[in-house]
């Protein structure tokens, strides 16, 4: 298992958005993760490419881009142009999903697919091969700060066998009320991308609580392959 750390920037303070960052990869940060908001596929607007150009001049790790939006073949260009290496999609904003993560791949773009708490896992049984990554979502997209559902973790490991079953070393990405606790649950489970927002940016020291959960994800790590060896 290959543990990111990939810290949200939805719980950063947006008037100091490049300390925050700075302060983020000083402790470890793997990726930078970025979350798009339409007001529409989620009740909530945020940020959109310009914020990601400008992340992408002072950043050294990959953008991660999570498109919570409706139609995003209309802005998947647009984000990759503006620096994004990997971008996610939602299963329940799109009729055609596999042409949507040829698109993506076509711009030279990682392309991930995300579901929702309540999606099946089984809505990326065929897409399965072609994915480079996928996003367990573990709270309801929209806001960060939620508590963690319970069920993800199960969810998780149901994802890595759907992923096992296609052939496929595609890592599994979590997003949603992770903090050192939540974390060892899911890294267990099978996840190694492990997006934290509040547990990170509202933490006195944002390296520091980088630092420490990388920690705890990787000793989970080490856990959850020692029992599977
Ligand atoms: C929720 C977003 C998350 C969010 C995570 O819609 O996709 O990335 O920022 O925030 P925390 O870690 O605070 O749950
Ligand atoms: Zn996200």
């Amino acid at each position: 298992m290959t543990i990111r750390i990939a810290p949200s920037i939805l719980a950063a303070d947006f008037a100091a958005l490049g300390d925050a960052v700075a302060a983020a990869e000083r402790g470890g940060a793997d990726l930078i993760h970025v979350d798009v908001m339409d007001g529409h596929f989620v009740p909530n607007l945020s940020v959109g490419p310009p914020v990601v150009r400008s992340l992408r001049r002072v950043v050294h790790v990959p953008l991660d881009v999570h498109l919570m939006i409706e139609d995003p073949d209309r802005y998947i260009p647009a984000f990759v142009e503006a620096g994004a290496s990997m971008v996610s999609v939602h299963v329940e904003a799109l009729a055609h999903l596999d042409r949507t993560i040829g698109f993506i791949k076509s711009l030279g773009a990682r392309a991930g697919v995300a579901i929702n708490p309540a999606t099946p896992v089984a809505s990326l049984e065929e897409i399965a091969p072609d994915l480079d990554f996928v996003l367990v979502m573990s709270v309801n997209p929209g806001f960060g700060g939620q508590a963690f559902l319970p069920r993800s973790a199960s969810k998780v490991r149901a994802v890595r066998a759907l992923l096992d079953r296609a052939g496929s070393p595609a890592p599994i990405e979590i997003d949603g009320g992770i903090d050192l606790e939540t974390v060892v649950r899911v890294v267990r489970a099978g996840a190694e991308i492990l997006v934290a927002g509040s547990s990170i940016f509202h933490a006195p020291d944002a390296a520091e609580a980088t630092r420490a959960l990388k920690a705890a994800a990787e000793q989970a790590a080490r856990g959850a392959s020692a029992s599977r060896a």
